[in-house]
């Protein structure tokens, strides 16, 4: 890399079960680091605000059904529909700090039985993350936590699938972190592994692509 004033932004993914804690993580680790002067911007999938994004909505609050692999299709879909936006954050010196991508894709529609290679298919090309932190939490702990929202896939059973297809798409992009912890460590180390990863990301570390 020739350039040295470009220093490109970091693709970080949170990825877990449903109560996790993903999201309240997810944008408090995008406050810390922009309070600490770094370029960052909290986003997830799926992006309900988009015409796709509105369908899936309707879809996970079963308001609509629609066919396994047609739902799949407009998840990926959904993260196609910000490809060039997240490039060129990237590409500006943004860091994303995003909450859910490819991971859940593939986790939540094989956990239904589709094939995994067919679902990975459509994620080819995309940004692969330049770290994953993943919140490892046993299904029948975050199930206590209480407040699934009755939407879809929020039942116990289902997210034991779940669990199972994440370990099998960890990657060497992949830190598990155990989200049993409380809130405060979880983001401290959350906080550590993503400065590593942006100033990897800042010394040259060039964007690679899905599947790595
Ligand atoms: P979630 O992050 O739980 O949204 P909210 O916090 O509003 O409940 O995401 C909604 C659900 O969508 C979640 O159960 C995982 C699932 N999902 C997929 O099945 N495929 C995907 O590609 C993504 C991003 C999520
Ligand atoms: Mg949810």
């Amino acid at each position: 890399n020739v350039s040295c004033d470009s220093k490109r932004g970091a693709l970080i993914v949170l990825e877990g079960l449903d109560r996790s804690g993903k999201s309240s993580q997810c944008l408090k680790l995008a406050s810390s680091l922009a309070s600490q002067g770094f370029s960052v911007e909290a986003w997830r999938f799926p992006d309900r605000t988009t015409a796709m994004g509105k369908m899936i909505s309707a879809y996970l609050s079963s308001k609509e059904d629609m066919d396994d692999r047609t739902i799949h299709l407009l998840f990926s879909a959904n993260r196609w529909e910000k490809r060039s936006l997240m490039e060129a954050k990237m590409k500006a010196g943004t860091s994303l700090i995003v909450d859910r991508y490819s991971y859940s894709g593939v986790a939540f529609s094989a956990a239904k039985g589709l094939d995994l290679s067919w679902c990975k298919a459509p994620e080819v090309g995309l940004p692969a993350p330049d770290l994953v932190l993943y919140l490892d939490i046993a299904p029948e702990k975050a199930a206590e936590r209480g407040g699934y929202g009755g939407e879809r896939y929020e039942q116990l059973d289902f997210q034991r699938k779940v669990a199972e297809l994440y370990t099998a798409l960890s990657d060497s992009a992949w830190q598990i972190v155990d989200a049993s912890l409380s809130i405060d460590s979880v983001h401290k180390i959350l906080k550590e592994l993503s400065i590593q990863c942006i100033s990897d990301c800042h010394r040259g570390k060039e964007l690679s692509f899905l599947w790595p």
